[in-house]
């Protein structure tokens, strides 16, 4: 991480059903600061549901209204970022979070993954026949993204809580000067 990185805000990357959200809403909490969820954001502008928009305007349309939202939030101060499982797969969205937040990513394996969305439908890209499969693919193609996270944290033994503690410790460690640990 080069020292003259400036950040106000926390962001929370990884695949879907790794906990962002759950752990936004503790880590927000903790740290005094407002959460920003980026999915429900643009289901509220777009007034439908992320499955709508992909079925009705297709997927490069949500992509481009993530890339957009990505831009604004660059002026954001004191505020956690859940972000959509895809929105750092595009270069210039991850580029754009690095000027203003620390980057975690809750970095789940596909197994336990799987086990957190099979009794969910509202991502349309798990809506497969053979959804671990698809986890396991995306997985694969998106870790390269992924590990550009500052911090890495492992979820798959850890409670959301005690996700957000660590990264709140983490964060406050990394503002005083410290060095962030990288989590197991
Ligand atoms: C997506 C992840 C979803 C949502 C959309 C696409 C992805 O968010 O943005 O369904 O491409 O990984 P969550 O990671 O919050 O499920």
């Amino acid at each position: 991480m080069s020292a003259d990185r400036q950040y106000h805000n926390i962001a929370l990357v990884g695949f879907m059903g790794a906990g962002k959200s759950t752990v936004g809403h503790v880590l927000a909490e903790i740290l005094g600061f407002e959460l920003v969820d980026t999915d429900k954001v643009i289901e509220s502008r777009a007034g439908k549901r992320i499955a709508d928009i992909f079925a009705e305007e297709g997927e490069p349309a949500f992509r481009r209204r993530e890339s957009d939202l990505a831009r604004e939030l660059e002026s954001a101060q004191g505020k956690v970022i859940s972000t959509g499982g895809g929105l750092v797969v595009n270069p210039e969205n991850l580029a754009s979070l690095r000027r203003h937040a620390l980057i975690f990513c809750l970095w789940a394996s596909p197994e336990v993954i799987f086990e957190r969305v099979r009794h969910q439908s509202h991502r349309p890209l798990l809506q497969t026949p053979d959804p671990l499969g698809k986890i396991r693919e995306l997985l694969a193609t998106r870790a390269p993204f992924y590990k550009q996270a500052d911090v890495l944290v492992g979820v798959d033994y850890r409670a959301p809580v005690e996700t957000a503690r660590f990264i709140a410790a983490s964060y406050r460690r990394q503002r005083a000067g410290g060095v962030a640990p990288v989590a197991a």
